[in-house]
């Protein structure tokens, strides 16, 4: 049994922390709503990320930019609500934050005050230090997020592999470094090589959470619609898809459609 299974009834950020020192490895899902976090936690997943992905997955946009802070908390209650076990983190959305320290205190105290999670996250190292300082001071744990962070999609131009370059490399690292100082509990790598995300996560004490980073990192995070295959035109190398529910659900309702046109549904039994 793993040690967050024994030891913990809930996941704390120490469980993370204990689950680095004993080399395991620690599971991240994206949840937005009440009964998939209610699945997600029930399957005994560790970390659960309020991520603001529900800007693309649950309405539709392009990118994760537009949705708001109350949108997210919105999301965050609904997942609360469904969740006994894992630790909850919810994203700072963009321009929540970015503006400074004392608006992203702000931000962060709203999202803990009424969704009731447990954590933030927020993306980029040096640039949001005194806003993550401010964030921490206040009590709140911070996870940071490096590498491919989307809320900067405009400034990349592209969805592709970051920190190729010596130059990124060499500022990932440092930024990993200075969040580690400023008191984050845990990043997420997004999208950088392997090689690097082994190096980063072997140098830090708190543990490196990898999408698209390979598996010498402390653990993995995908965007739970992805990996039960709900999204159809996402096909990046570094998804694992575990069901393909796009085709299921289609099969599903087009069957129901046909029994509804044909009076096959509902049956005898099927009514009172
Ligand atoms: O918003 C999100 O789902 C995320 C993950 C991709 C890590 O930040």
């Amino acid at each position: 049994m793993s040690v967050a299974q024994k030891d913990y009834k809930k996941v704390t950020v120490k469980t993370l922390s204990d689950m680095k020192a004993h080399g395991e490895k620690i599971s991240m899902l994206t949840a937005y709503d009440y009964t998939m976090a209610t699945i997600v936690d029930g399957a005994g997943i560790d970390v659960i990320l309020v991520g603001d992905s529900a800007s693309n997955v649950m309405a539709g946009y392009q990118t994760t930019l537009p949705i708001t802070l109350d949108q997210m908390i919105y999301h965050a209650s609904s997942v609360v609500r469904g969740v006994n076990r894992a630790l909850i983190v919810v994203d700072l959305p963009f321009g929540s934050y970015q503006s400074d320290p004392k608006e992203a205190l702000r931000s962060a105290i709203r999202i803990m005050k009424e969704s009731g999670a447990h954590s933030i996250k927020v993306e980029g190292g040096k640039e949001i230090k005194e806003s993550i300082k401010r964030i921490l001071n206040a009590g709140i744990p911070v996870m940071g997020h490096l590498g491919l962070t989307p809320q900067s999609i405009y400034k990349f131009g592209t969805f592709s592999v970051r920190a190729k370059e010596e130059e990124e490399a060499e500022k990932l690292k440092a930024d990993a470094l200075l969040l580690q100082k400023a008191g984050c509990f845990a990043i997420v790598l997004e999208k950088v090589p392997a090689k690097l995300a082994k190096e980063v996560a072997e140098s830090l004490d708190i543990p490196v959470i990898g999408i698209g980073a390979g598996n010498g990192v402390d653990g993995q995070v995908l965007v739970l619609h992805d990996m039960i295959g709900m999204t159809k035109e996402f096909h990046p190398r570094f998804l694992r898809r575990y069901l393909n529910l796009y085709e299921d659900m289609t099969t599903a309702i087009s069957q129901y459609v046909d029994d509804v046109k044909s009076v096959d549904f509902p049956s005898d039994k099927e009514q009172y």
